[in-house]
């Protein structure tokens, strides 16, 4: 082993008591190198690694042009490149508490300036806005921070996600005539309901589910129905298939290389693009057929805008594509949740089903309509509950454009901003025992901008009444007809991608 000698004088022939007092003092001064890393140059070496990020990004702020007294949120940013990502994991996927990851901000740098934190995630500087009045600033200022899809060569570049501006606009208009506006709904609500009521009833045969499985498998079934008509079959199964890639992908790098998850996702898009094109194709030699079907895809494409142009086929094979992959998942999870809170809440299913028995349709199998789920009152208290504490998006991203000031705050040009909506569904300053199954919370509306669970603005989910209406049907179905329970009631949820307990809730499911 090699040690550092700190200058030692030569050694004399003869030598004083002094002397030797002397030599034995600066022997002492021998120091072994791994001391000198350990004490001296490693801390130096940590604390930068700790503050690079913040020093990096402080510092190019500081050299911008500007008169005002703003500064950045408190917070930190991490380490270099992984930011604060380890820290992230360890509240998410360790100890499954994702709502300490802001608590502990909060007990550090207190509530933040105007709502916000500083940090370095996923790869981005980045801003964490998290009280409900930055949050809802944020959604209402599309000028300053634009939205823009991870990944929109997925989606498709066409798709009303990747849609901005006047066009935007438009295609929203088209997609919500066809599925969230009243009429939609009520087409919507008997086209889906006989698949819910065939699939409980084989459920109860099967004695045994796990529910995510077979929600997901019903919420598909219904979208190749309501989207384009298309019945069970091997042409859906390699649809089904092809999003669950499409959905990966979303989720992964961009790099597009064999073997990753986003070239795989690519592959996906490739061949639902050559789905939907076919049927596409199919209906244009049929045009006649489009009165007896009247699904999604028959609407989109005779729809014209206020110059009458419909819309290009690219522009609804992309819309299609960009639909179900922005429903199919957090639909399926809601229906999974509601089963999941009605175990573990007997009177709250007890009260659900006296409504639903009263309500009409009481026996089972029987067809309800959106008009009837507007009278169930209980039963949407109960929809808006599980929506709340499901937390199925936990955040929204935006990019901010520009600097922008917020409440003596700067949110920096270039840096993502998350709006951390489910923190303030959790939290008791707006939600009394936020933990706790309560539908009757909502006796009375949630405090203005405290309920982001389908967004805001401009960019709010189109999707909102129309998931609303067939969760409302399906608890319905559940309710009057049958009884279950979880097989493992304490099963640990994860919380990535999406919150879902790790057996997928499994049920023991009979007719009541
Ligand atoms: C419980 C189920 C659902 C939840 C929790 C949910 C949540 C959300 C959220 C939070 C956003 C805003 C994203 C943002 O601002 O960045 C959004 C947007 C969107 N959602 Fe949903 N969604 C659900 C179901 C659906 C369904 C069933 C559909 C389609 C039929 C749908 C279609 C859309 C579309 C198209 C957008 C983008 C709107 C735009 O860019 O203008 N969603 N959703």
């Amino acid at each position: 082993m090699h040690n550092i000698y700190i200058s030692i004088p030569h050694v004399l022939l003869s030598k004083t008591h002094f002397e030797r007092e002397r030599e034995e003092d600066m022997t002492l001064l021998l120091v072994p190198w791994w001391v000198t890393w350990v004490w001296g140059v490693l801390p130096i070496m940590v604390a930068i690694a700790w503050w690079w990020n913040d020093l990096r990004y402080g510092t190019s702020l500081v050299s911008r042009s500007t008169t005002s007294n703003a500064k950045l949120p408190p917070g930190h940013m991490g380490l270099p490149f992984f930011g604060e990502i380890f820290s992230f994991l360890w509240y998410f996927k360790i100890l499954r508490r994702p709502d300490d990851f802001i608590n502990s901000k909060r007990r550090r740098y207190g509530d933040g300036g105007g709502g916000m934190y500083r940090t370095h995630l996923f790869g981005y500087p980045a801003i964490i806005a998290w009280s409900p009045a930055v949050i809802k600033f944020v959604l209402q200022s599309d000028h300053l921070f634009p939205y823009s899809w991870p990944n929109s060569e997925l989606v498709g570049y066409k798709s009303l996600s990747a849609a901005q501006g006047e066009r935007h606009i438009q295609l929203r208009r088209f997609v919500s005539a066809q599925v969230n506006q009243p009429s939609a709904l009520q087409r919507i609500a008997l086209l889906a309901q006989p698949r819910m009521v065939e699939s409980l009833r084989l459920w109860a045969q099967k004695g045994t589910v796990t529910a995510f499985d077979d929600v997901r498998r019903l919420t598909f079934e219904n979208i190749g129905k309501l989207f384009i008509s298309m019945e069970p079959g091997p042409v859906l199964d390699t649809m089904v298939h092809c999003f669950v890639g499409l959905l990966k992908g979303a989720r992964a790098q961009p790099i597009n290389f064999p073997g990753t998850a986003y070239y795989y996702a690519l592959q996906c898009r490739k061949k639902l693009v050559a789905i939907f094109r076919k049927e596409l194709e199919k209906r244009k030699e049929n045009e006649s057929e489009s009165q007896t079907r009247n699904d999604l895809m028959d609407g989109l494409m005779q729809m014209k805008d206020e110059d009458g142009n419909k819309l290009s086929e690219e522009e609804v094979v992309d819309t299609m594509i960009g639909l179900v992959v922005a429903g199919y998942e957090p639909n399926a999870l809601a229906s999974m949740w509601a089963i999941y809170y009605l175990a573990k809440s007997p009177m709250v299913l007890q009260k659900l089903r006296e409504e639903n028995m009263a309500i009409g349709g009481n026996k089972i199998g029987e067809l309800i309509t959106s008009n009837d789920v507007s009278k169930m009152k209980y039963t949407n208290k109960v929809v808006e509950e599980t929506l709340r504490m499901a937390n199925i998006a936990a955040f929204i991203f935006r990019s901010g454009d520009e600097e922008v000031e917020y409440q003596g705050y700067i949110i920096p040009k270039g840096w993502k901003v998350l709006l951390w909506t489910r923190y303030t569904h959790n939290d008791s300053k707006y939600f009394e025992d936020p933990m706790c199954f309560n539908p009757d919370r909502w006796n009375k509306p949630a405090k203005p901008g405290s309920f982001q669970v389908f967004g805001g603005g401009s960019r709010s989910c189109l999707g909102n009444m129309l998931s609303r209406t067939q969760l409302a049907i399906f608890i319905h179905h559940l309710a009057v007809g049958y009884k279950w329970e979880l097989i493992n009631p304490d099963a640990k949820i994860d919380y990535l991608p999406h919150p879902r307990p790790v057996d997928g809730v499994k049920i023991s499911f009979r007719k009541l």
